[in-house]
């Protein structure tokens, strides 16, 4: 590697921080997103980030479908830079439009911001990201919202990360009152408090203290909230975890910030201490061992597909996550699945729906490709011949709908549509033992609006969908499957790749057959 080229990478390396914000639907992932860019002047150019209900036009409304709706269907990608740091923000699809993206998506981010309503705690579509993020061993930083608001007690939502999600936390910053009677926060480990000034957003106002004895907080919390607010805190010095940045890398420790991204209160100390804790890109498993971001060669792993972003074209639109070594536009590189050498000419980054071309990019950083059907999910570009990486996994769908060609002629344009969005990852594909029906498993339900609407306007097939009862699918792995022992409340299944999935349509039915095949493996992700 040229010195030049090595410095510049290892440079680039570490300026960049790559994320994803998880949450259940209306606990301000939007707002904070918003005020997220503002810091770094993004959002002037984004316009907003996603369609309000006002139904003001949405930035990453591409699809037809996506219009009908209001909501955005996939994920994008919003990138800007702050204290000389590049961060990318992954958007992870969280309302109806929930869907398998939203997994994958995650295994694009170096770490998590997981974003709670204080007033809600931990709630279903929260547990299931973080289950992921669990998965991976990444990072995870909290964010607890809407403290304008009255919510539940700060110690009881600490309780709940650890009850339900099983992860020590360590708070950050500390409330000073809730709802009406918030008036700041009390910053645990940089010995400052940011006073809450309600609407006025103009600067946040911090005030540095010696220690939370300090007059100034004294005055703040005033005579009804101070003896609760020390109480607090020393119970927290005295019987809350250490702060351990080891922990915090591992996954096992989450700092918790307390603010209101609405009212842009504990935002900005938010990002700055995220911005010092967050890692820098970190190195992804493939054939040939880890591979590092300060390798020079360039490599890259697909992590999603999407089609017909610009309505006007027929196009697909591949993402990339930059693993190592520098992208240059024009550059030649190695599509290792398919032994061909493609050139990399038309990258897109992705902000709003201007799609910027772009130059040069790096470890850590998203870039969009001009897929003219090459690509699957998992597929590895690079320098070199000799990787690839990790395939992804196949996440364990929840909701499935037998399905029925209306037109029987048209069978093998069926045949070509299921294949084809079933790489794009837009549908997991299954095949019942004995009748050999076809079953489609999905993580959400618009993926199945998806498939519907692209049978018909890309391969002109009709198709209707019988929606099923089973709710949890699960790869059994062992010597001697017997399809006789899953005909209770459940259904054996082949997946694409020929490996057992049985369906239930209960926990109740999932447990009694996993207590009856003591000697087989239940696994939630494909093997
Ligand atoms: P989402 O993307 O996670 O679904 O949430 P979004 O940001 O759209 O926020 C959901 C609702 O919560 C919005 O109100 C938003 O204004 C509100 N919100 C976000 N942060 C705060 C906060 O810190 N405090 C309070 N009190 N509210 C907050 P909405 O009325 O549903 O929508 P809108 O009409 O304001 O857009």
């Amino acid at each position: 590697m040229s010195k030049t080229l090595g410095t510049e990478l290892s440079k680039e390396v570490s300026k960049r921080r790559t994320f994803a914000i998880i949450s259940h639907p209306d606990a301000g992932k939007t707002t904070l997103t918003e005020k997220l860019l503002l810091f770094g002047g993004a959002i002037r150019l984004a316009g907003t980030v996603k369609g309000r209900k006002a139904g003001k036009f949405a930035t990453s409304d591409w699809m037809e479908i996506e219009k009908q709706r209001g909501i955005s269907v996939t994920s994008s990608v919003m990138q800007f830079d702050y204290q000389g740091k590049r961060i990318n923000i992954l958007d992870t699809p969280g309302h109806q439009d929930f869907s398998e993206d939203t997994y994958r998506t995650l295994t694009a981010a170096d770490c998590a911001v997981m974003l709670i309503d204080s007033a809600k705690g931990v709630e279903a579509q929260t547990k299931k990201l973080f289950q992921v993020c669990r998965m991976r061993g990444i990072p995870i930083f909290t964010f607890i919202n809407k403290l304008d608001r009255e919510g539940r007690d700060p110690f009881e939502l600490l309780e709940e990360l650890e009850e339900v999600l099983g992860i020590r936390s360590y708070p950050m910053n500390w409330p000073i009152g809730q709802g009406r009677s918030l008036r700041g926060v009390y910053d645990r480990l940089q010995s400052q408090m940011e006073l809450f000034q309600g609407d006025d957003h103009s600067a946040i106002a911090l005030r540095p203290v010696e220690g939370y004895d300090d007059p100034a907080v004294i005055e703040t919390a005033g005579d009804d909230l101070y003896p609760k607010l020390r109480e607090d805190l020393e119970l927290l010095e005295v019987a809350g975890d250490e702060f351990d940045l080891e922990k915090v890398s591992r996954g096992e420790l989450t700092p918790v910030f307390f603010g209101s991204a609405i009212n842009n209160f504990g935002v900005q100390t938010f990002l700055e201490n995220f911005l010092l804790l967050a890692p820098e890109p970190a190195p992804r498993k493939s054939t040939a061992g880890e591979i590092d971001p300060s390798e020079s060669k360039f490599s890259g792993y697909v992590f999603k597909i999407q089609a017909n972003m610009n309505p006007a074209h027929r196009d697909r639109v591949a993402f990339l996550r930059i693993v190592s070594g520098k992208f240059s536009r024009g550059m030649a590189v190695k599509h290792v699945r398919v032994g061909k050498e493609i050139k990399l000419s038309q990258p897109q980054q992705f902000l709003a729906q201007d799609r910027d071309i772009v130059e040069e990019a790096f470890p850590g950083d998203i870039i969009g490709l001009f897929d003219p059907g090459i690509f699957r999910i998992g597929d590895t570009l690079s320098e070199r011949s000799d990787i690839e990486f990790d395939e992804l996994p196949t996440f364990s769908p929840e909701l499935f709908s037998k399905v029925v060609v209306k037109n029987a002629l048209k069978h093998k344009q069926y045949q070509k549509g299921v294949d084809q969005l079933t790489e794009e990852g837009t549908i997991q594909v299954f095949k019942t033992t004995g009748f050999e029906d076809t079953i489609l498993g999905v993580v959400g339900q618009l993926q199945f609006e998806v498939f519907e609407y692209r049978m018909k306007n890309e391969y002109n097939v009709d198709i209707e969908l019988q929606r099923q009862p089973y709710q949890f699918a699960r790869w059994v792995v062992g010597e001697n499957v017997d399809p006789g022992k899953f005909r209770v409340n459940s259904q054996l299944c082949l997946d694409k790749k020929g490996n057992f999935v049985a369906l239930f349509d209960s926990e109740y039915a999932m447990r009694a057959a996993m207590e009856k095949n003591p000697s087989i493996t239940f696994l939630e992700t494909a093997p």
